[in-house]
């Protein structure tokens, strides 16, 4: 496998641009490798038909997508994942592949099918009904459906079977996220054993007791440490992690100071790498963005002019906190009048898993507080709140950052927030305020600097945003430029290069297999 120079247009918040600028060139240790096999649910670019029958392309939202995407530009080798567009098997081959980018390929994805009603047990059950909110802590909103989990079993079988074809003894398989927590395991069955597997866990790892709420609790711990590396994004997940493989497995053992595994005959090392943005590639697009830009969308949207901005930008989820911003925005206007017609809020949002009954009914939620707050305190002139469930291209999005004097994160749990770190990058002037939760991935590294939300405490939800108007130009620049520098320090090459070399260390040498016999040839 060739080394590679690194580009991204990192876009895990809500728009599903495809408009990439290539960034720095940037080198990382993959020729430990001859094969890189990237499984996820969520596919880099989708085919769906247009309404006069004719195909279009679209990179569906998700940081996870937008991240891995450029590896794979630079690295080849195939991506495997679910092909949910209408149009998607028209463009593929008897193996059901296509090669990606369709403007210009360079790896190759490779589309499972899933039918209705195994999609319905495998990613709208047992992944987004319990899965999902149990990692992120919304246990009320956990369901077990007869089912679910025997479709998350097949699903996660037919992903591991489809990744055998592509594997040597010096692949890499990359494994993403809470959808394929079985895969791993399944996957060492079926593969040789000097085949290293990677697994990294996009969201938040909960508590044992939260975790214990789970009947496949132990299933899906020994999936997970069938890999060689484990990643998270912050080392509290890591050692959560940790903590519910010591209470759930007897037969496993914990190496806390090494943060390894040793389970069923092999280790699995577990490590902490917080997913960065390309911050240079950000800086350069707010750097360039034609003023033009903000001021058509600002008509577009109706913002008005001369009053100060706060923005939200989330995919409409209950664990990104945006009904509990939205009513800590109310009550900043009940308490302090004084910003009447003096701050507008945009909050954008893109629908997201509406199949689910938790989904839709949190989006009515959201709308209905939007409502409620314009109606109390909006004018002739002007909407407190502006909000949008419009797709924004990336220029559109960078305009919103580089005009935004504050920008509101307050997920209730979030595995790392990415619009937090390209808010940052893309204020390239260093004013702007970043309020942050304390729940996100983000906050383990930026919250000394950022202006920290509780966001379990209502009460200071809204005086954090009342601080953050009125912090004072100097103290902004202050902020901001630590910011800035750690977002870029941090940043995705970073990540990649940090992982590569992780894998590359963890290499199994297993010329003795676990099932006895020689496996050097000899
Ligand atoms: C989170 C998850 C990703 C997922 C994305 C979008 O970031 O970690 O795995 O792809 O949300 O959600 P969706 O269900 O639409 O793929």
């Amino acid at each position: 496998m060739r080394n590679f120079a690194y580009e991204s247009d990192s876009d895990e918040s809500s728009t599903g641009s495809a408009d990439t600028t290539p960034s720095r060139d940037w080198e990382t240790p993959l020729d430990s490798f001859d094969t890189l096999v990237v499984l996820s649910n969520r596919q880099p670019y989708r085919h769906t038909r247009d309404a006069d029958g004719s195909l279009a392309v679209d990179r569906p939202t998700g940081g996870l997508t937008a991240a891995l995407d450029p590896v794979c530009q630079r690295a080849g080798g195939t991506w495997i994942a679910w092909g949910d567009g209408d149009g998607d098997r028209q463009v593929v081959d008897e193996n059901d592949r296509v090669d990606v980018p369709p403007t210009d390929p360079s790896y190759t994805l490779e589309r499972v099918w899933i039918d209705d009603d195994l999609a319905d047990t495998y990613y709208s059950g047992y992944s987004n009904r319990l899965l999902w909110p149990i990692c992120h802590g919304a246990v009320d909103e956990a369901k077990i459906r007869p089912g679910d989990y025997d479709g998350y079993r097949r699903v996660n079988e037919r992903f591991a079977e489809r990744v055998v074809p592509h594997v040597s003894g010096e692949s890499l398989i990359w494994v993403q996220d809470y959808h394929f927590a079985l895969v791993p395991a399944m996957i060492r069955e079926r593969v040789p054993p000097s085949t290293t597997i990677g697994q990294f866990w996009h969201v938040p790892w909960p508590k044992p007791e939260t975790f214990s709420r789970v009947p496949q609790a132990r299933a899906l711990l020994d999936g997970l440490l069938g890999a060689d590396v484990l990643s998270f994004h912050v080392r509290r997940f890591a050692d959560r992690f940790l903590t519910c493989v010591e209470y759930f497995l007897d037969d496993a053992s914990v190496d806390w100071d090494a943060s390894v595994v040793s389970y069923d005959g092999s280790d699995t090392q577990v490590v902490a790498v917080p997913l960065g943005i390309d911050a240079d590639e950000h800086a350069r697009r707010s750097q360039n963005l034609d003023d033009g830009v903000y001021e058509t969308l600002s008509a577009e949207l109706s913002i008005p002019d001369g009053t100060l901005l706060g923005l939200g930008v989330d995919r409409l989820d209950y664990a990104k906190g945006i009904e509990e911003r939205l009513e800590a925005i109310e009550t900043l206007f009940e308490r302090r009048p004084r910003w009447r017609e003096s701050v507008t809020f945009v909050q954008t949002t893109t629908p997201s898993r509406t199949d689910i009954p938790a989904y839709a009914a949190y989006g009515k939620r959201v709308r209905r507080v939007v409502d409620r707050v314009n109606e109390r305190f909006g004018t002739d002139s002007w909407q407190p709140i502006v909000y949008t469930e419009s797709y924004l291209t990336r220029d559109q999005l960078t305009a919103l950052y580089r005009n935004a004097d504050c920008l509101l994160v307050t997920s209730l749990a979030d595995g790392m927030n990415l619009v937090s770190k390209e808010f940052v990058a893309a204020s390239v002037d260093e004013t702007g305020v970043l309020c942050l939760s304390d729940q996100t991935g983000a906050h383990d590294a930026l919250g000394d600097v950022a202006n920290t939300i509780d966001p379990t405490d209502r009460e200071s939800v809204w005086r954090t945003i009342d601080d953050a108007l009125r912090m004072p130009v100097r103290e902004q620049r202050v902020r901001m430029r630590t910011l800035r520098a750690r977002t870029a320090e941090r940043s995705l090459s970073w990540w990649m290069s940090t992982l590569f070399e992780t894998f590359a260390a963890a290499t199994p040498d297993r010329s003795i297999s676990p099932q006895g016999y020689p496996t050097d040839g000899t």
